[in-house]
């Protein structure tokens, strides 16, 4: 038997300011997404922000359902929408941020895309052949970057294990 170990790097920024300005705008409008999403069932906003190459800025927040499962995340709201509109575009960078409630309006929480987003950005990675980078929110103010998709799911299902 023998054990394999997986190692995961992410770059952590102290503050926002750290990044490019382009990276710093996606995640102002990820914070705005937050305020357009329809969370009535579990008042916990979350804002995608999503960058293409020629620099457009596209946001979504999470649409939720009374039947629950029907639902959809901010992250898969804004990547479909993204690849169904701007099928030949590069995707540079997706941000994400949580806002819980709205009894507090600017108070803006960390979140990380939960494993069903990370398998719908993968799709988009892989179609592209280029890295997308994720940007995270933290609490100090800081951001936790992936350099890429696939660096989330490093024992990932995508296009190629359906070749036979
Ligand atoms: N949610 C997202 O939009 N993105 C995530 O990565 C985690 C969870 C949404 C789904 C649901 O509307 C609410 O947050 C609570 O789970």
């Amino acid at each position: 038997m023998n054990q394999i170990q997986l190692n995961i790097c992410l770059t952590s920024y102290n503050t926002e300011a750290e990044l490019p300005e382009t990276e710093q705008k996606l995640m102002a409008a990820a914070r705005q997404a937050t305020h357009k999403s329809y969370a009535p069932y579990s008042n916990f906003h979350v804002g995608a922000a999503v960058l293409l190459e020629d620099g457009t800025v596209f946001t979504a927040g999470n649409q939720e359902n009374a039947a629950f499962p029907s639902g959809s995340c901010a992250e898969q709201s804004v990547i479909y929408w993204v690849g169904a509109n701007y099928p030949n575009q590069q995707i540079k960078a997706i941000a994400v941020v949580a806002r819980p409630g709205e009894a507090r309006p600017d108070e803006y929480k960390p979140v990380s895309p939960c494993g069903a987003c990370r398998q719908s950005l993968l799709e988009y990675e892989h179609r592209q052949q280029e890295p997308i980078r994720l940007l995270m929110m933290q609490p100090n103010g800081g951001v936790v970057v992936s350099e890429s998709i696939s660096n989330l799911l490093p024992v990932k299902f995508d296009a190629d294990d359906l070749r036979g």
